[in-house]
């Protein structure tokens, strides 16, 4: 099978994206020092494999002559065939961003009525990857369908394989069309922010999404996700502590682990979003610990449910391709809480299992009808039981 024709997306796409942390002020250094960090770090080796520029790389004033992008000089002085060579040669892959309409969210130019255009430019810049917005375009799901369709088109058209990720924030449910049009992953919310519940950005003038929010639709949508296809909770907001473009105050370690553990459970796309060129342990521990990602990019493929509540602590369950279960248990509440786990709660008979606590990276337990586990507020700890 060629290059071209494998299939895109079989578990959760996963890489770094410019917006959380560089949002408008992206440029061609910051790419290159992220794909060299990332690759120095071995992040390749671990999954993360694409490096997507988001809005605001063209220049805003409009397209050329021809009715082409026109990238911002000031921004990508080499221009993106170059840069997407430098990143293929540490062996990534690069993605691009624009929009269903006229203009982007950043207001640049968007590509209603260019998708052939723009596409087949893409293409010979040597992109793999669209994330494509919905700003500035009709409400009705219809349209929506209508100009991502064109756009799936126009991509497949190019000859060259994309990985097409469609931002529409979950409005005209694209759970239930995104594959139809060519997505490999859909949004299913507005943005996260760097927060753990909702909140108002004063000077975006808009509510951010929290975390805490987010677990709401990771539960709603769990059917609807799998190989080809996948709920889209958002880019990562681990690590940014305060200091993105998408701001929110920063959370505590043990929410950015949460955040991490229930992305991996809900099969999310796992796009980085900090600044990692000065990635500081706490955060890379979170984002390389080997046997959580493994949860996420399980070959089965099946986003985790919500199987149990009870106050504010919760417990999910995710079954993976080898017959193990992965388990969450959930503090949402702000004080510590017990969480007993019963065999039952995760479909299981009273028989001796094994029990791995993934993020401490040791076997804690056997245990036949329960096991009892204090959760600090807004922690998860992330199990692996073998019945
Ligand atoms: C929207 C998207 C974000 C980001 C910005 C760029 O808000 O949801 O992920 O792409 O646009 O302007």
């Amino acid at each position: 099978m060629s290059s071209q024709s494998k299939p895109l997306a079989t578990t959760p796409p996963m890489g770094w994206n410019s917006w959380n942390m560089f949002g408008w002020n992206i440029h061609e250094d910051s790419v290159r020092q992220t794909a060299d960090a990332l690759a120095s770090m071995g992040f390749r080796e671990l999954g993360y494999e694409y490096i997507v520029i988001d809005d605001c790389w063209s220049r805003k004033s409009g397209r050329d002559s021809n009715g082409d992008l026109v990238p911002d000089p000031d921004k990508f002085p080499n221009g993106m065939k170059a840069l997407a060579d430098y990143v293929h040669n540490l062996g990534f892959k690069i993605g691009i961003y624009s929009d269903a309409a006229d203009l982007t969210c950043g207001s640049h130019p968007g590509s209603y009525g260019f998708e052939d255009q723009d596409a087949n430019l893409w293409a010979s810049w040597g992109f793999d990857y669209l994330k494509y917005d919905y700003c500035n375009a009709p409400f009705d799901q219809e349209s929506a369908i209508q100009r991502y369709t064109r756009m799936g088109d126009a991509l497949r058209n190019t000859g060259r394989q994309f990985l097409f990720s469609l931002c529409e924030w979950g409005g005209r449910s694209p759970h239930l069309w995104g594959r139809k049009v060519g997505g490999q992953m859909w949004r299913v919310s507005g943005d996260v922010f760097d927060s753990w519940i909702n909140i108002w950005i004063a000077d975006w003038k808009t509510y951010g999404t929290g975390i805490d929010v987010s677990l709401e639709y990771a539960a709603d949508l769990a059917d609807y996700g799998g190989p080809g296809g996948w709920n889209d909770l958002d880019m990562l907001i681990v690590g940014l502590k305060g200091k993105g473009l998408i701001h929110g105050g920063g959370m505590s370690f043990l929410e950015y682990q949460t955040h991490m553990s229930m992305w991996c459970m809900a099969c999310s796309p796992l796009m980085i979003g900090c600044d990692v060129r000065k990635m500081e342990k706490d955060t890379a521990d979170l984002l390389t610990n080997r046997e959580v990602l493994v949860i996420n990019q399980d070959p089965l493929g099946k986003p985790a449910h919500r199987v149990k509540q009870f106050g504010s602590c919760e417990v999910w369950k995710k079954p993976l391709a080898d017959g193990t279960l992965a388990v969450a248990l959930i503090n949402r509440g702000s004080s510590g809480s017990d969480i007993l786990l019963k065999a039952g709660d995760i479909g299981l008979l009273d028989t001796p299992k094994l029990v791995r606590n993934l993020w401490a990276e040791q076997d804690i337990a056997d245990f036949k009808a329960d096991i009892n586990l204090r959760v600090q507020p807004h922690e998860t700890i992330l199990l692996k039981v073998q019945a």
